[in-house]
């Protein structure tokens, strides 16, 4: 098993990693000593194929726990399906030092955290990531929330969990396209801070997309570890975290003009990072060779690596940036990559140079 510590004084956190980790999150939770009413919040895909056994885990430590299960899908993460959790905690009694359980991808840890964050003005909450973008991402970090129709993420809160389960047997039954947009936020780490990793990634990206766990542990841990490591340094965002959204000034645009439904949040942020590729070397000195590197590593991941868009969708794009939660003083600041391993963030991108890039993105459409 790798264990992993989110440094945040009398706040930090593990997070493990391993096979077979879910059945253990009975006596695990048994040591922190908390109430015996609990909840755990699992979607319809996740919930019968794994909550029996979490729950059983559970019921065996001696807890009482009930199981919240939510539709499948991003439209999940809204306030009306907090609500109803909520309902559902007061007709179990949760109390104060009750706990909640997220099991499943990001939609569900950013719901069931949210959720945990606000019942009874907080409530211990633990993560168990069932997608492999949960399990190097949104797992860790404290971030939760739900969107608005107004847009992604617009109400939320920080809540570090008090333990993070990363099982790796459980990505055995996500879907391979899942898997692989999973495979883009753990490309992004190698190429933000860990030159490395993106070397391992290169050597080893048959095997990981095998899902074969002797490359998938090692490579789980070190995304956990570098994105510990950035949290502890800026938990609340105000400097270095923005380098955790390499790509997805772009990406997050992409994913708005499509209205959500062409691309996974990880195939976007795919051709996010090429396009971000491609501005860095314009303006940071990103070599030639290391933007054709890291477009090859994401097409070896089965991942979009190019992009045309009509005049009007460009127009949207450039309207979707502008609301980005990363516009300061009305300009849009990008993560841009000096070389692999060595990001800047707040920089001043020109619309010319990013027309020229979407351009260069249309070529090999
Ligand atoms: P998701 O939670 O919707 O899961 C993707 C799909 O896989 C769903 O259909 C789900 O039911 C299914 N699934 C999950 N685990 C499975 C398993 N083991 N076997 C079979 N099916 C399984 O999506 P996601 O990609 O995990 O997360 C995306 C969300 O994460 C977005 O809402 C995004 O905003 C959020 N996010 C949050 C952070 C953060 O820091 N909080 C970071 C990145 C992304
Ligand atoms: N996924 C970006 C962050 O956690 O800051």
């Amino acid at each position: 098993m790798r264990k992993v510590l989110v440094p945040l004084g009398a706040r930090s956190y593990p997070v493990l990693v391993d096979g077979g980790l879910i059945d253990s999150v009975g006596p695990r939770c048994r040591a922190h000593g908390w109430a015996a009413r609990c909840a755990v919040i699992a979607d319809g895909n996740v919930a019968p194929r794994f909550g029996h056994r979490v729950i059983t885990s559970l019921k065996d430590a001696g807890f009482n726990p009930t199981l919240i299960t939510l539709e499948p899908g991003e439209t999940s993460k809204r306030l009306r399906v907090v609500e109803k959790c909520y309902d559902a905690l007061a007709r179990h009694r949760l109390e104060r030092k009750s706990f909640i359980v997220a099991l499943g991808g990001g939609v569900t840890g950013d719901l069931a955290g949210f959720v945990a964050a606000t019942y009874l003005r907080g409530v211990p909450f633990v993560q168990m990531p069932t997608t492999l973008l949960a399990q190097v991402d949104s797992s860790v970090g404290g971030k939760v929330g739900v969107n608005l129709s107004a847009g992604k993420n617009l109400v939320g809160a920080f809540l570090q969990p008090r333990l993070v389960l990363c099982d790796l047997a459980t990505l055995s039954t996500l879907p391979e396209r899942e898997y692989r947009s999973g495979i883009a936020e753990v490309i992004k780490y190698g190429i933000i801070y860990d030159a490395a990793l993106f070397r391992r990634l290169e050597r080893d990206m048959e095997a990981l997309l095998k899902r074969d766990l002797a490359v998938l542990g090692p490579v789980v841990a070190r995304c956990c570890a570098i994105k510990a490591d950035v949290v502890g340094q800026d938990e609340t965002e105000s400097g270095l975290r923005a380098i955790l959204n390499f790509g997805h000034t772009i990406g997050h645009a992409i994913e708005a003009i499509t209205a959500y439904g062409r691309y996974l949040h990880g195939e976007a942020i795919s051709v996010g990072q090429v396009a971000a590729g491609l501005l860095s070397a314009r303006q940071c000195g990103l070599s030639t060779t290391e933007v054709e590197r890291m477009r090859a590593l994401f097409a070896r991941a089965g991942l979009p690596v190019s992009i045309r868009l009509t005049k009007a969708q460009r127009m949207r794009l450039h309207a979707a940036m502008r609301l980005d939660k990363k516009v300061k003083d009305g300009e849009i600041k990008f993560v841009l990559a000096r070389r692999i391993g060595e990001v800047a963030w707040g920089q001043a991108v020109k619309d010319t140079d990013i027309e020229a890039v979407l351009d260069e993105l249309a070529r090999n459409a």
